[in-house]
């Protein structure tokens, strides 16, 4: 049995969090869970195993750095520790980054990657939701060294995706009945993750991400629709092998069969990421040669539910526990 403390549980992964652990037989979690401050929560780490940051970015740099000098294990929900070079964080979120020192102990928890570091590790930057589906979907091509230079990825997002904030686009007749695309036509902060991923899968590569997301009026779910080409001479089903093989056994990774395309109903409420292949048009040679797509559930496998595998994958039990 963990005990656990979640810093941001009145926000939504954090909610989720103490909803998936209430749910699970490994994790101690009343359903009357004590609301505490967040001060007193870091004066009492040492009555629990793990705590699960849940706040926004640059609030999580000082409270990790207290939890961390206590020894208790950190799963970080925000980006603060997602990128390993501070330079980058600064770059990205306008903020210069006050901990850089802690950045190396920090391992990125994309489980289906990076298992190996994430076992054993006491300090675990949760990937952002965005990034999970697209480095999820193109990670075997990557791997194989069979992925164009330039990727155009189409993503959209539910509105829980944008936390618990009041901001005008986000209410209920702004969202609903729209489809609204965002920082189009400008380096989103979360192709940081994609690069940082992606570019050294397979030796030092420089991928060009066109990256559009969209806010679409649903509660949850990511759909990343992503366009790439290949190298002449690999065929479809080179790609679906690649993919079987390089997912053979992940408990959580959904490969769809021909002809089915991933929709958010495949991952809504799940820790899954579903991936749909599809041949391009081929009357346009010049187009991309095939169209992922990837889903999952941004509250779930995009937020809490993989800091839950994170968790799981870090003290060395079942990596499903609680999830399925
Ligand atoms: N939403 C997603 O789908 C998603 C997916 C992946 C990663 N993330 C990341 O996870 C983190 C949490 O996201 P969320 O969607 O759960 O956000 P949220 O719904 O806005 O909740 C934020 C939580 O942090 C607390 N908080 C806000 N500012 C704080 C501060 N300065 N000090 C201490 N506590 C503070 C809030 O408390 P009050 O209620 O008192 O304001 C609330 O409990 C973010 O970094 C986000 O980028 C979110």
């Amino acid at each position: 049995m963990y005990k656990a403390g979640i810093a941001g549980a009145t926000g939504y992964t954090g909610f989720e969090l103490v909803q998936l652990i209430q749910r699970s037989e490994v994790h101690a979690a009343p359903w009357d869970y004590p609301l505490i401050s967040l001060q007193e929560g870091m004066a009492r780490a040492g009555e629990v195993d793990v705590v699960f940051l849940c706040l926004p970015h640059a609030a999580s740099i000082e409270p990790v750095r207290a939890f961390q000098a206590t020894g208790v294990r950190v799963v970080d929900l925000s980006a603060d520790f997602r990128l390993a070079d501070p330079a980058a964080y600064q770059r990205w979120y306008g903020v210069a980054h006050t901990a850089p020192d802690l950045l190396p102990q920090f391992v990125y928890g994309l489980c289906e990657i990076n298992r190996a570091q994430i076992k054993g590790a006491r300090l675990i930057a949760n990937p952002g939701c965005y990034p999970t589906s697209v480095n999820l979907g193109l990670y075997p091509l990557a791997k194989a060294g069979w992925l164009s230079d330039q990727v155009i990825v189409d993503s959209k997002s539910g509105v829980s995706g944008a936390g618990r904030q009041t901001k005008l686009q986000y209410s209920f007749v702004e969202a609903n009945e729209n489809l609204t695309p965002y920082n189009v036509g400008v380096r989103h902060r979360h192709i940081a993750e994609m690069e940082q991923v992606l570019n050294r899968v397979n030796g030092q590569h420089t991928y060009r991400f066109i990256f559009s997301p969209h806010l679409l009026p649903v509660n949850r779910g990511i759909l990343s629709t992503i366009y790439i080409s290949v190298p002449q001479g690999v065929t479809e089903q080179m790609i679906r092998d690649l993919y079987a093989e390089t997912y053979a056994g992940e408990p959580f990774i959904h490969l769809l069969p021909a002809g089915q395309i991933a929709s958010l109903r495949h991952t809504a409420y799940t820790n899954r990421c579903a991936i749909s292949i599809t041949p391009a048009d081929p009357a346009q040679p010049d187009g991309p040669d095939y169209i992922i797509v990837a889903t999952l559930d941004n509250l779930i496998k995009g937020a809490s539910g993989q800091a839950i595998q994170n968790f799981n994958l870090s003290v060395g039990i079942d990596e499903t526990l609680g999830l399925l």
